[in-house]
């Protein structure tokens, strides 16, 4: 069965806050980019682990011992989750960008005046400013990848052309939270090593929409946060080990110092982490109903969710592009060609001809229909496109919204004159 209307309708159940209403209608949820809503089997899991093996790390007793059972497992999900073989190598931290702020300090110390690193304009500033200021204090000299404008997509010859053996870190998405572009990760991961480089990529906004594998992408670290995939709000990251074993920790004196706890400083939010578990095992379980392979193992269970979610989006999107283009007092930034659809999450920029992306935003919101409006962050972005202060107003679809959702956004978005 793929991931039909009928069976997202009954998913949809599972979404206790996708049974809101504002005014006598449902409201809809395009703000996933944000942040997604997490099913029951989530929001339970979080509260039995409290109800029930709520203990700190390494006691001699029974919820402590239950407590580190389950976060054995959470680094075993994660891990199948990325792609990774090592759950030994995935670490929590309070959010994706506190953690690159703490990987940020024990690279930099690994640099000096001679080094560079390489950030892009299309990234989130979580993928930026870490990198910036550990240059910053090892006084190593930092290079931006622009961008083609006319699509937002990274332009890759200026990549390549700055790109050198002074290069210590490539820093880049696997895709954008703004407009929605899927970057050349393997290319870049390939490029970064060829000149010794260390590759980091940001997987945050690329999680809920399609499977990564950091095998294959051949990066060298990559970062993701479970609140943007149906999961609670914490962070993690990923890590090739032989750097985890090289880079020194900022962590206490009594902590251990073996991987992944090296890594995982002070007590961790053990509750989100059992929260982290349910959200991977909920999409393992969508892809095992969706492909009627009930005894598939994890990832095997995930390639199947992310192949039914990557179809049910396209489709989706599809209707939100075209009816988006019909309207000609809306700008869309981005990919927007047809037959470049997979080089683009379902994650769309527009602008109003007369009226501000907050204003915009707050029509919708009164209509019931949540989206972001701003730089999201984005801030190389909307600063190279020239769109601050006002920025965009941001779409995200995810595999639990609907053709009725769509039509609803774009009714409202043709009214407004
Ligand atoms: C692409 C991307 N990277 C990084 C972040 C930062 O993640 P966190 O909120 O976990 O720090 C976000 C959050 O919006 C994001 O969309």
């Amino acid at each position: 069965m793929s991931l039909n209307q009928d069976l997202v309708a009954s998913l949809r159940t599972q979404f206790p806050a996708l049974q809101r209403t504002l005014r006598g209608q449902p409201v809809v949820y395009f703000d996933g980019p944000a942040g997604t809503q997490v099913p029951v089997c989530v929001i339970e899991e979080i509260s039995n682990y409290l109800a029930r093996h709520n203990a700190n790390h390494d006691g001699q007793f029974l919820t402590s011992v239950e407590s580190d059972a389950m976060l054995d497992e959470a680094h075993r999900a994660v891990s199948e989750f990325l792609g990774a073989d090592d759950p030994a190598c995935v670490y929590f931290g309070p959010n994706m960008t506190t953690l690159t702020f703490a990987l940020s300090r024990s690279l930099g110390r690994t640099w000096s005046a001679d080094d560079e690193v390489l950030v892009t304009r299309l990234d989130h500033d979580a993928n930026v400013t870490p990198w910036v200021l550990a240059a910053r204090d090892a006084g190593a000299t930092v290079r931006y990848v622009e961008i083609h404008h006319e699509d937002c997509t990274l332009d890759m010859d200026d990549l390549r052309s700055k790109l050198s053996s002074r290069t210590r870190l490539v820093a880049v998405g696997c895709a954008s939270n703004s407009v929605g572009t899927v970057n050349p990760v393997r290319e870049i991961a390939s490029l970064a090593r060829e000149v010794g480089a260390v590759s980091f990529l940001d997987a945050v906004h690329y999680a809920p929409h399609a499977q990564i594998d950091v095998n294959s992408f051949g990066c060298d670290f990559l970062a993701c946060s479970a609140y943007k995939f149906f999961g609670p709000h914490i962070g993690m990251i990923w890590g090739r080990r032989a750097l985890l074993e090289e880079l020194e920790p900022y962590k206490v004196r009594p902590a251990a110092d073996a991987l992944p706890e090296a890594w995982m400083t002070g007590t961790q939010n053990h509750e989100c982490i059992a929260g982290v578990l349910a959200a991977i095992n909920y999409l393992a379980e969508l892809g095992r109903v969706t492909s009627g392979d009930e005894t598939a193992g994890r990832r095997a269970a995930l390639t199947h969710a992310y192949t039914a979610i990557g179809e049910y989006e396209t489709e989706l999107f599809d209707v939100l592009l075209r009816g988006l283009m019909q309207i000609d007092t809306i700008t869309v930034y981005g990919i927007t060609d047809p037959s470049r659809m997979s080089e683009r999450l379902p994650t769309v920029s527009i602008r109003h001809r007369s009226i501000s992306s907050q204003e915009l935003a707050q029509k919708l919101g009164n209509a019931g229909i949540f989206v972001w409006d701003g730089n999201y962050y984005a801030l190389q972005l909307t600063e190279t496109l020239g769109l601050e202060p006002d920025g965009m107003v941001r779409i995200g679809l995810v595999h639990y919204n609907t053709v009725e959702e769509v039509h609803r956004l774009l009714e409202v978005l043709a009214a407004i004159p």
